[in-house]
């Protein structure tokens, strides 16, 4: 980062910091600024934005205590910096999709204990041997020796193959399951780029008919383990096709839930190796560090940049005093920077103790339902990776998206290192 930018942040009053901004996530100058807030200001009130005003929560403790306090925060009013009515207004979208991530106690509870036998333990035990052989499949038939976007060819793929698995989507289309995710987290507010909402709009109407369809062949058959079938035979969620938008939003929950964290978390590992060479080296050297490695990678990519809540009353937060109805925001991003738990907190350290530590799965009754999941499919990949490749090398320039909410990585151009011997 240039000596001029930093100047310029250091300059510009607290009072105007505004970490909404989705340009300091593409051009990566967003740490300084978190860095600023952590020290000076970790509850921070930003009294005017194009998203309008809200309280910034950047340490590690601070974000911790927000997503632990369903008495004072409330997530019902939506999970992103915008507010789910603010979201339909701007986006003119009338798919007023709901959830269970956007629910409180108790509905949210109920809902999600029916979904989330697919992603316990024993499933994911089930579902590993698959996913291996997925992973290897799509490893063996890289273009070695080539250029390549490792976003597209394996990022997006590998997702793509894990989450018809766990639909048990049609294979052929499963493309189609990334489409469905990126125009649902592609808000134009959120990303700064335009789109064409009308377009948007016929998409996600076709994504909803898809899964009404599967819905409809899955509960007039017996039920099994994929995330449909669970839905439509669940005794607490087997009403949900009557109410569309209920249905189409835990369908895009779990699509995007499963697709844009992974996918970044596989690209911004082969980043992080990249920058942090003398990892790469310990890795070669100790492939047991890959389980530990894996928390890692998602604490220094933390995918998901921030969660909202909204408080439900007067609540004294870090010596600041939040009004009930106040937008108040969880930096996932800058907690998971913070060196007063993570020394060092800019680098990537594979064998790092206490890496498990960190908040990008959340925490409370909302954290992370597919946090194992996520933890499998990575392992399994770099498991791969390893047996075949002495290096996955960057060679270009990386293209990062302008998204406040995903930490999303477009492009990362790499060339193959084969194994020798
Ligand atoms: C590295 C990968 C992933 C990251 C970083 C991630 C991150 C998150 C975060 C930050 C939350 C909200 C936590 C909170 O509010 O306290 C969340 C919730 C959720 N995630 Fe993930 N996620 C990942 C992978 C997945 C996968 C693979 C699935 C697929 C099933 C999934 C499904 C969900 C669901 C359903 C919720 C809502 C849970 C609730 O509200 O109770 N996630 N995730």
């Amino acid at each position: 980062m240039s000596e001029a930018i930093l100047h310029d942040i250091r300059a510009t009053p607290l009072a105007d910091i505004d970490v909404s901004n989705a340009a300091i996530y593409a051009d990566e100058t967003w740490q300084p600024w978190f860095a600023r807030l952590r020290d000076e200001a970790p509850v921070h009130y930003c009294a005017d934005s194009p998203v309008g005003a809200f309280w910034s929560v950047s340490t590690h403790d601070l974000i911790k205590q927000v997503d632990t306090n369903n008495q004072a925060f409330s997530s019902a009013e939506g999970i992103v910096i915008l507010s789910a009515q603010e979201l339909e207004e701007v986006s003119d979208s009338d798919v007023p999709i709901e959830n269970f991530i956007a629910m409180d106690a108790p509905e949210h509870d109920v809902q999600r204990a029916t979904v989330a036998p697919s992603v316990a333990p024993t499933n994911l035990a089930n579902l590993e041997p698959l996913i291996r052989e997925r992973a290897a499949d799509i490893l063996d038939h890289l273009p070695v020796g080539q250029t390549f976007n490792w976003v597209d060819a394996v990022s997006v793929e590998l997702t793509a193959r894990m989450l018809a698995t766990l639909f048990d989507f049609p294979y052929e289309e499963r493309r189609k399951l990334i489409y469905w995710s990126d125009i649902t987290t592609n808000v134009p507010e959120l990303t700064g780029i335009e789109l064409d909402l009308e377009q948007r709009k016929a998409d996600l109407m076709e994504c909803a008919s898809v899964f009404a369809r599967l819905w409809a062949e899955r509960a007039a058959a017996p039920p099994k383990f994929d995330l449909i079938s669970m839905l439509a035979h669940g005794e607490n969620t087997r009403d949900m096709i009557n109410n569309p938008m209920l249905f189409l939003g835990n369908v895009l929950l779990l699509i995007v839930g499963g697709n844009d964290t992974t996918r970044n978390s596989i690209s911004g590992g082969v980043i992080a190796l990249n920058q942090f060479p003398e990892e790469y080296e310990k890795l070669r050297a100790n492939p047991s560090l890959i389980p530990n490695m894996v928390s890692e990678m998602v604490r220094w990519q933390t995918p998901v940049i921030h969660m909202r809540r909204t408080a439900k009353q007067d609540v004294l937060l870090g010596g600041q005093q939040i009004r009930a109805g106040d937008k108040v925001i969880m930096w996932y991003l800058s907690g998971n920077r913070d060196e007063r738990v993570f020394p060092d907190a800019d680098r990537l350290i594979i064998d790092r103790p206490n890496a498990r530590q960190h908040v990008a799965f959340g925490f409370g009754i909302h954290r992370c339902m597919g946090n194992r999941l996520a933890e499998m499919q990575l392992r399994v990949l770099w498991e791969e990776i390893l047996k075949r490749f002495d290096k996955v090398e960057v060679v270009g320039d990386i293209k990062r998206l302008p998204n406040n909410f995903i930490r999303g990585i477009a492009e990362v151009p790499v060339r193959l290192i084969p194994k020798r011997g």
